[in-house]
């Protein structure tokens, strides 16, 4: 459902790569839900894709919407929420995290690398990925952390045994 007085059942985050997407719609047919995705919102909000958004307006202004996103998505959405990997870097974020069933999708760059490629449309991936990526988890660590209640390693494990993990560490 979508009516959340409740509040979402599950919040993913985790840096790009840690396989939110592909979790959390495993998660949303096992809670017989759906899901709803950020950066899906912010997309449909400014009428144009991710990059040109931070091309054109800029990453302050990306993180503006993606803000507003995730309040609109905590409030409105019952079912699971899955956070652009940069969303807990906002502190009006992780204040609206606190208490909610957040579960933190933790992944090593290999396997990131692995799952989604570097070339795909991340603009803050564009340049040096590897070592980019590598930067933003040292930044976000203690902030996926912070607003986690579950930490699930995702290293050798399929989609289907993370989803297993999520519900079992909820
Ligand atoms: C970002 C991650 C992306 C998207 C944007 C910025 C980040 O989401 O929100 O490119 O700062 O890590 P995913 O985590 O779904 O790739």
């Amino acid at each position: 459902g979508t009516a959340g007085a409740t509040g979402p059942a599950v919040v993913l985050v985790g840096p790009p790569g840690s396989g939110k997407s592909t979790v959390g719609a495993l998660l949303a047919e096992r809670l017989g839900t759906t899901v709803r995705d950020t950066d899906t919102d912010i997309q449909r909000a400014a009428g144009k894709p991710i990059p040109e958004i931070f091309v054109e307006d800029g990453e302050p202004r990306f993180r503006e919407l993606e803000a507003a996103a995730v309040r609109a998505a905590l409030t409105e959405h019952d079912g699971v929420v899955s956070l652009g990997g940069g969303a807990i870097l906002s502190p009006a974020t992780r204040e609206l995290l606190a208490g909610l069933p957040v579960v933190f999708l933790d992944v090593a760059l290999a396997e990131a690398v692995r799952r989604v490629g570097l070339d795909t449309p991340r603009p803050l991936l564009a340049v040096n990925p590897r070592q980019r990526w590598r930067v933003l988890m040292e930044e976000r660590r203690p902030l996926y952390t912070e607003v986690a209640r579950a930490v699930v390693q995702t290293a050798e494990r399929t989609p289907d045994e993370v989803a297993q993990a999520v519900l079992d560490a909820l």
